[in-house]
């Protein structure tokens, strides 16, 4: 059985964004933070952090965040950017606000542009950000792509050859899948995830982007009724999925 870690109170709501150590200890000691439905009078007892500690305390009223160890599910609109820092409506203001403060930080795992929509992974768990992203997990990323021109037919050879150039680079991009569904429309299947991949994959071959869209990740598609703007906590099923199939 793997050890529950534990955390001080007080330090652990302090790292959710809930205020300074000091404000929760006043909060504590105001009966204002519930535990199984008894208030704790101690800011510097120590709790198991249980993924099931949302649903079993209580703060200023009001359920719990999710505790450390969180990963969301978000689907991303179009306009946003997926930073911590840059100019503009940023991701992390879909979320929120206390969340902002968290520490450990939520972080998304890897990028879309700004003037691309879909399923979008962030995480406080950095081992997990990385087991996502390793080249040896293979985690596949499907594309849905509108296209400016109608397609030529050769596109699928030459992105499945493993030796298609992008400007600039040295190496040749590792063979992606594409499923054609009318002549301006395809999903696009990539392995690796290169700077405005897709983008560049059909301006290399004559043709303009002008819709991107991603809809899974790995085994894991986006809900249809996880509406633009919208997240949702991923649970250990939702987690197991995203390694499905690689
Ligand atoms: N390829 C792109 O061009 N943009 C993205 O956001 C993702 C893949």
């Amino acid at each position: 059985m793997s050890k529950v870690a534990t955390l001080r109170l007080d330090r652990m709501l302090a790292n959710m964004g809930y205020g300074s150590r000091r404000e929760i200890a006043l909060l504590t000691r105001a009966g204002l933070v519930i535990l199984d439905g008894a208030p704790l009078r101690d800011a510097d007892q120590r709790i198991p952090v249980t993924p099931d500690l949302a649903q079993r305390m209580v703060v200023d009223g009001e359920a719990l965040d999710p505790p450390p160890g969180v990963t969301l599910m978000l689907h991303k609109p179009l306009g946003v950017t997926c930073s911590h820092k840059e100019a503009g409506p940023l991701v992390y203001g879909l979320l929120p606000e206390r969340w902002r403060r968290r520490d450990p930080a939520l972080s998304t795992v890897g990028r879309l542009d700004k003037e691309t929509s879909g399923l979008l992974l962030l995480t406080d768990d950095g081992a997990l950000l990385h087991r996502i992203i390793a080249p040896k997990s293979n985690v596949a990323k499907r594309y849905q792509v509108t296209l400016d021109r109608p397609l030529k037919g050769n596109e699928g050879a030459i992105f499945a050859s493993g030796t298609l150039m992008l400007e600039g680079e040295e190496k040749p991009l590792l063979p992606a899948e594409i499923e054609v569904h009318d002549e301006t429309h395809a999903a696009v299947t990539l392995h690796e995830g290169r700077y405005h991949q897709v983008r560049r994959m059909f301006a290399a071959v004559g043709n303009h982007v002008t819709a991107l869209h991603r809809d899974r990740i790995g085994g894991l598609t986006l809900p249809t009724e996880l509406d633009a703007g919208s997240h949702r906590i991923m649970g250990a099923a939702d987690i197991a999925a995203v390694f499905t199939g690689s």
